[in-house]
């Protein structure tokens, strides 16, 4: 049986962090879905359009990998799917607290056996989030090394366009 694995975020932008944990999960799984969630009372930096697009690119070099979108509980796009595995990364004590909370919840509106499993972050990128990325990069600071080539070029781009 094919072994399908879920890693689910606002990925805005994605990061090094996140494409870290995407490429170590993706070498455990059979299929690997990255998701978009779709917040409508939360104005991106990027439109989930631009999202869709940037992780499609920066995740282009790995075969098993697909990009996709949801609204809703995340527990029902697990459903659906039929995803063995939610995979999650943690950067710091700080994170354990809400991932735990979350993990329990989710557990309870699993119709099947989901599993969610956590990777340590790099410690290279446990200090970044999507947040600090944009923050640094909007008042001109360099973000190098912390996200894809690609999310600086678009970073820059969209800066521009404002
Ligand atoms: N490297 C770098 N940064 C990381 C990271 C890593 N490995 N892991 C997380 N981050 C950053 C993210 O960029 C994000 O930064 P930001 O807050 O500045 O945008 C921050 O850490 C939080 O990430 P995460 O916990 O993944 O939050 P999220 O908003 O991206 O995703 C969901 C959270 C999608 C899992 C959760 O909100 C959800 O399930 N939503 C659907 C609704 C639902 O089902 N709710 C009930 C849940 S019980």
């Amino acid at each position: 049986m094919e072994r399908k694995a879920l890693y689910a975020g606002s990925f805005d932008p994605i990061t090094n962090g996140h494409l870290n944990i995407i490429e170590r999960a993706a070498r455990i799984y059979d299929s690997f879905t990255v998701a978009i969630v779709v917040n409508p009372n939360k104005k991106g930096f990027f439109s989930i359009d631009e999202r869709l697009e940037i992780v499609r690119n920066v995740t282009a070099h790995l075969p098993n990998v697909r990009v996709d979108k949801f609204s809703g509980l995340l527990a029902d796009y697990v459903n659906e799917n039929g995803f063995a595995a939610v995979v999650r990364g943690l950067r710091a004590t700080t994170d354990f607290e809400n991932e735990i909370q979350m993990a329990q919840m989710n557990a309870r509106l699993y119709s099947g056996d989901t599993e969610t499993i956590f990777l340590m972050t790099d410690p290279k990128y446990s200090f970044i989030s999507s947040s600090m990325i944009k923050e640094v990069a909007s008042l001109g600071g360099s973000v190098d090394g912390l996200v894809p080539e690609y999310v600086i070029k678009k970073i820059k781009d969209k800066l521009q366009e404002e």
